[in-house]
């Protein structure tokens, strides 16, 4: 595994891990940050476990482990922290462990003796040897409780999954992106499918552009300096997010009308801006008029599908697909 100074002042320094050449193709490629900060260190989103060998490997060429202080997971999935109870096997059993109070009870299945430190979803700071780590929320960016790292004096921002290029090795040539136009194409799939929340993604961006950024570091792909920075956070401010949904056929759905539907029905025809108001002097008296079950709209059934008893319908596999980072049906 390849380690990278982005940042040095004296003993504050910003090193970068990943771009592992003997790492097996099916695994994703991540980045791992250690913030040092004199005889104190800070590792965010440590990795799966598949990757703990070549990163402890190439950690302690450049950081002695008992300087490990803390673990930041930025969000629960796997190849952020599924490596959790690795790193405590040789760290300080005093080490403090920061992710969302989200997601203490569910990152306990990777270990349940860890001493989770759940941080509250408006953030909070982490004091590293003297330098006061931001702990930014990014909730829903991909993940319901998530947060972005940001460090003012070496003006950093450490974004987890937030810019994230999915990208073959030979086109990593550096950690940091060359030519952002270019660059695009690795980045589009992912924040489509992966990017769920307009709103999430507008407050974000309004709180993060407001912070002095020379380096913005995603967990996957390249980092961004510079200009481009600002490039980024434009380019992701105005794409469209959510793709998945079209997979849920919300454009198939007919729009019922609300009176005769069950709400389950209606809930999923209607789009959330369109809901009407509740006029709560219509809504009749359950004493004086019971309220009635409504109809349920007459549908056609479909007709079941003939299968032979001999016979088996042969199973449609996924297969991966490097630009939204998974496993896909070849219909979808
Ligand atoms: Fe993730
Ligand atoms: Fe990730």
């Amino acid at each position: 595994m390849i380690s990278h100074t982005i940042f040095k002042d004296r003993g504050h320094t910003w090193l970068a891990f990943g771009q592992d050449p003997q790492k097996p193709e099916k695994i994703i490629d991540t980045n791992q940050i250690v913030i040092t900060s004199g005889d104190q260190a800070i590792v965010l989103d440590p990795g799966g476990l598949e990757i703990f060998p070549p990163m402890l490997a190439a950690l302690t060429d450049r950081v002695p482990i008992e300087n490990i202080k803390h673990l930041f997971m930025s969000h629960q999935d796997p190849d952020i922290g599924s490596s959790l109870p690795l790193w405590r096997q040789v760290c300080n059993a005093d080490m403090q462990i920061h992710l969302s109070w989200l997601w203490t009870s569910f990152v306990a299945h990777f270990d349940s003796e860890a001493n989770l430190l759940p941080i509250p979803d408006e953030g909070s700071t982490i004091n590293l040897g003297g330098i006061l780590l931001e702990l930014i929320p990014a909730h829903y960016l991909h993940s319901s409780g998530n947060f972005s790292v940001y460090d003012s004096a070496a003006r950093a921002l450490w974004t987890g999954d937030i810019g994230a290029a999915l990208m073959p090795a030979a086109n990593r040539t550096s950690f940091y992106v060359e030519d952002f136009d270019s660059h695009v194409k690795f980045m589009e799939g992912f924040h489509k499918r992966w990017m769920g929340s307009t709103r999430a993604r507008d407050a974000w961006i309004n709180r993060v552009s407001k912070l002095d950024i020379d380096i913005l570091t995603p967990q996957h792909g390249l980092f961004f300096k510079g200009e481009d920075v600002a490039r980024f956070l434009d380019w992701f401010g105005a794409l469209e997010v959510g793709s998945g949904i079209e997979a849920m056929g919300a454009g198939d759905t007919p729009t019922l009308p609300r009176t005769a539907s069950p709400a389950s029905t209606v809930s999923a025809a209607l789009p959330v801006e369109d809901e009407p108001e509740i006029d709560a002097q219509r809504i009749p008296d359950p004493v004086a008029a019971p309220a009635q079950a409504p109809t349920p709209p007459a549908t056609e059934p479909k007709p079941a599908k003939k299968i032979a008893a001999n016979e088996k319908e042969a199973p449609v596999l996924p297969e991966y697909d490097e630009s939204v980072g998974g496993y896909v049906f070849p219909d979808s």
